[in-house]
């Protein structure tokens, strides 16, 4: 995952405010948590929301070759014979005789136990599969055993006939999917990075052979100007090729999108091109034909698939990461003071625009609140904050991430019905009449 390079950011920073400002929860808090989960506060969730926005906007709605999809959690469980998770979906894991730690094998470094530090008190490597088991129906047995997904790709695949026959779409094509997958992960660490439960953003791109390379190419250019349009630092973002002994059973070649994490460089996504090895394994496993038909008849093949799959979680805390710096802001009385501040990209931001009467006297409030419905009435996501000082206000706005504030004092109520706009990046104000403000904040906003 690493060669060395790290991100300064110190984690521990990121966690606590994620905790304190209601981005992201441990799961379980109440009840001291459950490793591996995570629990997405009113702005996490708001955070989350708007990258699936952004990527199904991009992936399905801004193209004609993509249609969309929203399949069940729980599939036949012999999808995952034919996929290979069952005999596959593994690791290797030895437990330390010392401390009874489990650990995966090719994590260890120098035979040396990374929870005790014991060195060489290993057992045997064993293989662990990563699938969760759970049963349908009231019977516990073997033959009501299912699996909670471990990736949302297989419910597209097998419903690669479905799709063609109800819509007019011919290859070349895609199908999307936003959903949760599921994986008991031996070590779930890096904050959400590796967790048990998780979200995932699947595209599976048919395509004739011979053409699956040059597909490949344009995914790879797609989905990495995805990632820098939205803001992403272009020096902290990089494509990796996987080494042949690293490819995945199904898989002909794959890139990852990395970024540099505070723990080095770690995936973001993954874009394989995965040939025709699923629906030939499907076709076989079901015994149904899974063969496309050209046009003209004349061709028959099973397609090639090109597969940009990412990470709802991975996305969201790589933002984060690279959203937060720290600086300083003049307070109210003008003097330089630290600040903490979430530079998201406005399309990400959970509210875009702080509505921030400059105290609470009673003369600013109904202008204030008529300004606060104007923007939710044009759409824009806004938050109404009327509690302690403006320079407070200011900086819990610029901690939470939000790009503009508005705020509205006496001059506006008594003069000139204007507000002053302030950008949370360059601290810059500019005062635009009310009548005006949305457009302005519209142009900000892009
Ligand atoms: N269908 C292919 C597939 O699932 P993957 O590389 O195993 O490929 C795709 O997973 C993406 O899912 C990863 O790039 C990552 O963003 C996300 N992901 C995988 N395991 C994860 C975990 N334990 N926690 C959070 N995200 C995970």
């Amino acid at each position: 995952m690493s060669d060395g390079e790290r991100n300064p950011l110190d984690m521990e920073k990121l966690v606590s405010l994620c905790k304190r400002r209601g981005y992201i929860f441990p799961g379980s808090d109440l009840y001291g948590g459950l490793n591996g989960t995570w629990d997405y506060g009113p702005l996490g969730v708001e955070l989350k929301r708007n990258i699936k926005d952004a990527w199904w906007r991009a992936v399905v709605r801004e193209r004609d070759d993509v249609v969309g999809l929203d399949a069940a959690i729980l599939m036949n469980p012999q999808v995952w014979v034919a996929s290979g998770h069952v005999s596959g979906f593994t690791d290797p894991m030895v437990d330390c005789k010392a401390c009874q730690g489990r650990f995966r094998a090719d994590h260890i470094e120098d035979n040396r136990c990374p929870g005790c530090g014991a060195v060489g008190q290993f057992t045997e490597v064993r293989r662990f599969n990563l699938m969760f088991k759970t049963f349908v129906g009231p019977v516990e047995s073997e033959a009501a055993q299912v699996y909670l997904r471990p990736e949302t790709a297989q419910g597209i695949f097998v419903n690669f006939p479905n799709v063609l026959a109800a819509t007019r779409k011919r290859v070349p094509f895609g199908i999307a999917q936003i959903g949760k997958a599921f994986r008991n992960e031996i070590n779930p660490r890096n904050f959400t990075y590796r967790s048990r439960e998780f979200e995932q953003m699947e595209l599976e791109f048919f395509c004739k052979p011979g053409s699956d390379e040059e597909w490949h190419r344009r995914w790879l250019d797609e989905r990495f100007n995805w990632y820098l349009k939205l803001g992403l630092r272009k020096d902290r973002l990089r494509l990796r090729q996987h080494a042949k002994e690293e490819l995945a059973h199904y898989a002909k070649d794959t890139y990852d999108i990395e970024y540099l994490f505070p723990w080095g460089w770690g995936e973001l996504e993954g874009i394989a091109n995965r040939a025709d090895f699923d629906l030939k394994q499907h076709q076989q496993f079901a015994g149904k034909s899974l063969e496309y038909f050209d046009d003209d008849g004349k061709e028959r093949y099973i397609p090639y698939v090109i597969e940009p799959s990412g990470g709802v979680d991975r996305t969201a805390l790589a933002f984060l990461v690279d959203a937060y710096a720290e600086d300083a802001a003049p307070d109210a009385k003008g003097k330089e003071e630290p600040r903490v501040v979430l530079r998201l990209h406005p399309a990400l931001a959970p509210v875009k625009v702080a509505v921030l009467p400059l105290s609470r006297n009673e003369k600013l409030r109904p202008q204030a609140r008529e300004v606060f419905d104007l923007l939710r009435r044009a759409g824009i996501s806004s938050e109404y904050d009327d509690a302690q000082s403006i320079g407070r206000r200011y900086r819990r706005q610029d901690e939470i991430g939000t790009p503009l504030c508005v705020t509205i004092d006496f001059q506006t109520v008594e003069e000139d019905k204007q507000v002053t706009i302030r950008d949370r990046d360059s601290m810059q104000q500019v005062r635009v009449p009310i009548a005006e403000l949305v457009a302005a904040l519209r142009e900000k906003l892009v």
